[in-house]
């Protein structure tokens, strides 16, 4: 399995129960640059929330994403902006971009090491000489220890969205269960799909962005914007093309 990429349920209320965590997001990336990054590759763009907060123009903008359903919404957003249907590990452009940017968690929904190694390769490929290639991961630290049990519930009065959460401790495969109602006329559907992630550790996402001559200038908690700890949750990879 390379990645799971449906997010065919989610996608209809993803905006409104997700965006917020790009109020955070937004903060660490702007300090990175002075000027805001022209040319933007956002890897795993979702419904392209990036392009609210980058103020990036349509012409200099790609977003790729394997789930139709969440790129159906991006493109009903913004019709001038370029959406791929592709895997990550399968895209290549002879482009190249002063930003590469895979956001919320992107990372880990590929759940093996081997496709980690080809998407970073994607992202140095893309990536300009001065550019940054910036992502997050969720930690093994919070896969195994705050996932199991987690349930989390949000709701208005067209949906009702329950997730919950779970780790595999024999595969250390983390799992998120949505059960999502829509409201339609007096009746409410029931869809249930799940996602599913991996974690690695530090050293070895260190290691492997080192193989493909990406060098990590930060490595940041997201949340507190402070070098990560033991219990930190999501990290931010702040990296540049290797020079020598
Ligand atoms: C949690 S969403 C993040 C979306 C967006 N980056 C954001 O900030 O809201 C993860 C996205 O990664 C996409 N994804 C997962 N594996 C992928 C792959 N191999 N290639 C392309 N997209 C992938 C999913 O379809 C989903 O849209």
């Amino acid at each position: 399995m390379e990645s799971n990429y449906e997010y065919k349920y989610l996608s209809q209320i993803y905006d409104v129960c997700k965006s917020s965590f790009w109020d955070n997001y937004f903060i660490r990336i702007n300090s990175f640059f002075t000027t805001p990054p022209k040319r933007v590759l956002d890897l795993g763009c979702g419904t392209g929330l990036a392009i609210n907060h980058l103020n990036c123009s349509p012409n200099h903008y790609i977003g790729v994403d394997a789930s139709e359903a969440m790129l159906q919404v991006a493109k009903k957003k913004f019709p001038a902006f370029d959406f791929q249907l592709k895997s990550i590990l399968m895209f290549n452009q002879a482009r190249e971009f002063d930003l590469v940017l895979s956001a919320f968690d992107t990372m880990n929904h590929l759940l093996n090491i081997n496709d980690w190694q080809k998407a970073f390769r994607t992202a140095r490929h893309h990536l300009s000489a001065e550019g940054y290639f910036i992502f997050d991961v969720v930690t093994q630290h919070d896969h195994q220890f705050n996932w199991p049990g987690q349930v989390n519930v949000t709701e208005s009065n067209e949906w009702l969205y329950i997730q919950k959460s779970e780790f595999d401790n024999e595969k250390k495969i983390a799992c998120l269960k949505n059960t999502i109602f829509l409201k339609e006329k007096n009746f409410w559907l029931r869809f249930d799909e799940e996602i599913h992630q991996i974690s690695l550790p530090i050293s070895t996402i260190m290691e492997l962005l080192r193989y493909e001559d990406l060098e990590c200038c930060q490595i940041l908690d997201l949340e507190t914007g402070s070098a990560p700890k033991n219990s930190s949750t999501t990290i931010l990879f702040v990296c540049k093309v290797k020079t020598n």
